[in-house]
């Protein structure tokens, strides 16, 4: 968990170090992605998955959020080229975003620094729509990852804010939880 946003140096170096993680094609691959998506990246660093969508939703959109000003001003800088990609600076527990605007979103390598992890997973259900897909990466182990019972608590928060079909994969050293979101909950 971290209790304030990376500093410029500490983006930079992250952004020299790692330019298109492998765990960044491996999201994008299992998101699963169509043309017409609206793909949002919480946590998304230097954007590296977000270009990589963007290049796959010609008729949709990739938006990254990431709560480091200096992590999305390197991520803009970078994707200059796309006309169909966006950054906002903001907390994966604050989304900027209103209800419903993404048909599928993913976290790599952010969740476990998130303050309040429950906070954001609903927030991830409410700017998903109905039959809108989840995807949280991270190593699968107990440094900077997910430990097995981590991940049981996850799927356990998942479908506590509205997630069914909760799976987990391990892929490369990597565990990644999944959902779909069931219909809006109309009470909340
Ligand atoms: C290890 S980097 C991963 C970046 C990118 N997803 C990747 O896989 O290369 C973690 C990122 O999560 C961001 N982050 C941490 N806590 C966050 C939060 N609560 N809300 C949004 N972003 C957060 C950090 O600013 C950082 O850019």
């Amino acid at each position: 968990m971290d209790d304030k946003p990376w500093s410029r140096l500490r983006a930079w170096l992250y952004s020299l170090l790692f330019r298109s993680p492998k765990s960044n094609e491996l999201v994008v691959r299992l998101a699963d992605l169509s043309r017409s998506d609206r793909a949002l990246d919480i946590g998304c660093g230097p954007g590296a998955a977000v270009r990589l969508a963007a290049g796959i939703v010609a008729e949709g959109e990739a938006v990254g959020v990431d709560r480091a000003e200096a992590m999305v001003d390197i991520a803009r800088r970078r994707s200059t080229d796309f006309d169909n990609i966006r950054f906002e600076v903001g907390s994966a527990e604050r989304l900027p975003f209103a209800d419903g605007t993404f048909t599928v979103a993913w976290t790599a390598h952010s969740f476990h620094h998130w303050e309040d992890r429950a906070r954001g997973l609903a927030e991830m259900r409410r700017v998903l729509e109905g039959g809108g897909r989840a995807l949280i990466l991270e190593q699968d182990g107990k440094k900077h990852g997910l430990t097995d019972s981590q991940a049981a608590e996850v799927i356990a928060d998942m479908e506590g804010v509205g997630f069914r079909d909760v799976a987990i994969v391990k892929v490369d050293k990597q565990v990644v939880v999944s959902g779909v979101c069931g219909p809006p909950n109309l009470d909340s």
